[in-house]
């Protein structure tokens, strides 16, 4: 059995995760799901880097020891993951005893061989990136990675011979083309090398947050030295040879563009020090962004992938990242976006195949299907897309076409509806001659959907299985793609199950306000149907809700940055406020009671999971709570920090 490792960086738990982490370990998810897919042994790794000075400095500030902070944070992380569907195999803590050995082993063993010496270091250093940096090397005085100012540091310390490996580790990179992806990337490593490399600071004594170097237990161990080998941690380097010979060296590392350098040249080097294969593959992904810009607290642009999770579902979100954003390139994030996806490629062209398929399985043939009869042009044709579909999809994300491999599936969807209008089952049923027509181009529509749910599996893994079990079929778990390439692999007579809804569509209504009190004139117009259901929610005022329900409302304490009147309306504001990390922008009837410059700086009390509405043309996603009495109107407030809960 052919084996296949990939592996995520491990985060820093200094704050809580967000999507652009999401983005990255969705990724390396949906290529190790691929993987298993092709029936090989998968290891897929994951985990946190939990040492270093700005984990010790945040723990610090919040009052907390790091091994504190580091738990809480860290079981978030978890919790992220298994609620994204995330199918790791294993996760790594770097203050797990297990890493510890493997690090104090590397340390010596690359001591003993003469490659660290003890020197002085004198220079700069950027905290956030924990990373060394030369006075050549900054970007406007700061650090070229994140831009934040670096500190001198000056401090007894081990050093790594990284210059002895430079020509080893450029002539790999240029004899592999295939080792750094993309192409782009590569290139800006091999004229980092060329500018030359200097040995590397591996150990710190102003602080105590990490390993203990094992020969000199006054240091402790750099960082990102201790990181890298998190890596070689749990496939046995230690204490399972047989594992590791079967793991090492690993398939893919995927990590963000600006940690390229360190897994493509101080990773190389270490292992080189070690005697050790060096990875197949180092895979930069490109950034996710909001608007262009890079997430970050002091930006006000995170976005909480748990929110977004609450909201949409997991399958939901793991699409839009694999499908919207190509790999390798920067890709922005909107909620618009993520909306428009949702209600035309999974609500619309996957659920309504899936639905009008077992509908009329149903209808015509009491939820049976039979192996086809007769063979026209546009069967001949489907089946010849289906396997063309296979075959590119195969190809694509084997090399990590990801974006492309999930639009040449969506491609298949279409035509497979394309082919429900072109066989006109509807009519075909009305006409006993044409029997076995209707027959085969129902059988060909569940099998396409069969092989619809094994392609999407490593994208939507809940979705996939639902698909799966909606036509009956059994074992989704041990489901590969060779039993997607048997196109016709349904059985004879088989009974399909009866449809379920898989995406409900995201209402984004054109309303003009919602104050419940006062219904605007023009709403009335708008059928009696939304009045029936004013009077029954209002026949419902009395009735109790349990807790359950209540704790569906997310309450948060936010903070209004800014705040406009709506134009050509007297009643409507629209407010930018701050979640503590994300911006939101909402459209609130609260004018008559508030002039905007009363709002800005205000924190107030908002429901934040409320399905986006469009009001005057303005999405708005949540709503702010006030009392009224009918007359005045008075917004919750609270002196809280930004993103408290209400409860
Ligand atoms: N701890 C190190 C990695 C050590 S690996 C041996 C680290 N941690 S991190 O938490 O700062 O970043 C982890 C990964 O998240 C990086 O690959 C980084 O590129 C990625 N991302 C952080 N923000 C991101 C986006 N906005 N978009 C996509 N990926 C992003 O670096």
């Amino acid at each position: 059995m052919k084996s296949f490792y990939i592996t995520t960086p491990i985060y820093y738990p200094s704050a809580k995760l967000h999507i652009g982490h999401a983005y990255c370990t969705t990724i390396a998810d949906a290529v190790a799901r691929f993987h298993r897919l092709l029936n090989e042994d998968v290891f897929f790794l994951t985990g946190s880097d939990e040492h270093g000075q700005k984990i010790e400095d945040t723990a610090k500030a919040a009052g907390v020891t790091p091994i504190e902070y580091v738990d809480n944070i860290v079981a978030g992380f978890q919790k992220l993951w298994e609620r994204l569907s995330i199918s790791n195999d294993d996760f790594l803590r770097t203050t797990e005893e297990r890493h510890h050995k493997v690090v104090q082993e590397i340390f010596k063993r690359i001591y003993d061989k003469g490659d660290i010496y003890k020197g002085e270091y004198k220079g700069l250093y950027c905290t956030p990136c924990e990373s060394y940096w030369t006075e050549h090397q900054l970007k406007d005085g700061c650090c070229p990675d994140c831009g934040r100012p670096v500190k001198e540091v000056a401090e007894e310390a081990y050093f790594f011979k990284l210059s002895n490996y430079a020509d080893r580790i450029l002539e790999h990179i240029e004899n592999n083309p295939e080792f750094i992806e993309p192409t782009s990337r590569r290139n800006e490593m091999i004229n980092f090398i060329k500018q030359g490399l200097e040995d590397l600071c591996i150990s710190r004594t102003s602080f105590d947050w990490g390993i203990p170097v094992p020969i000199d237990e006054k240091h402790v161990v750099y960082v990102w030295f201790d990181a890298l080998t998190n890596y070689l941690t749990p496939i046995g380097f230690l204490d399972d040879p047989e594992k590791f010979k079967k793991f090492w060296p690993c398939d893919i590392h995927l990590v963000g563009k600006e940690i390229v350098r360190f897994h493509s040249i101080i990773w190389p080097a270490i292992l080189m020090a070690l005697d050790l294969p060096l990875p197949k593959q180092v895979y930069g992904h490109g950034w996710l962004v909001v608007s262009g810009d890079k997430m970050s607290k002091s930006k006000g642009n995170v976005i909480d992938p748990m929110l977004l999770i609450d909201e949409f579902g997991a399958d939901a979100i793991r699409y839009f990242l694999l499908r919207e954003i190509q790999l390798g390139q920067d890709g922005n994030f909107s909620r618009d976006a993520l909306i428009t996806r949702i209600n035309s490629d999974l609500a619309n062209d996957l659920g309504n195949l899936l639905h009008r398929t077992l509908n009329m399985i149903g209808k015509f043939q009491n939820k049976k299907i039979y192996l086809p009869k007769v063979e026209r042009a546009e069967d001949v044709s489907l089946i010849n897309d289906a396997k063309e579909t296979i075959n590119f999809y195969r190809e694509a994300m084997g090399n990590m076409n990801i974006s492309e491999a999930v639009k040449k599936v969506w491609a298949f969807v279409a035509r497979a509806n394309k082919y429900i209008d072109e066989t006109r089952p509807w009519a075909l049923a009305k006409d006993e001659t044409k029997k076995d027509e209707l027959s085969a181009t129902l059988y060909n529509l569940a099998a396409s959907l069969r092989l619809i749910s094994v392609l999407i599996e490593p994208y939507m893994p809940t979705t996939a299985e639902k698909i799966w079990n909606q036509l009956g079929l059994k074992d989704f778990a041990n489901a590969k793609l060779s039993d997607a390439e048997n196109f016709d692999g349904i059985a004879d007579g088989h009974e399909v199950g009866a449809p379920e809804q898989l995406f409900p569509r995201i209402e984004i209504e054109e309303t003009e306000n919602k104050e419940p009190a006062k219904q605007n004139k023009k709403d009335a117009k708008k059928g009696e149907k939304k009045s029936a259901q004013k009077t029954e929610k209002s026949d419902e005022d009395n009735s109790e809700i349990s807790f359950e329900d209540f704790s569906k409302i997310h309450l948060r304490v936010v903070k209004v940055l800014d705040a406009e009147p709506v134009p050509n309306t007297e009643k409507l504001l629209r407010l930018t406020v701050d979640l503590g990390g994300e911006k939101r922008e909402i459209v609130s009837g609260i004018a008559k009671h508030y002039a905007p410059n009363d709002l800005i700086g205000k924190n107030v009390v908002m429901v934040i999971n409320l399905k986006p509405a469009k009001i005057r043309g303005i999405v708005s996603h949540g709503m702010v709570l006030a009392a009224s009495n009918g007359n005045d109107m008075e917004l919750i407030t609270s002196d809280l920090p930004i993103g408290s809960e209400v409860k």
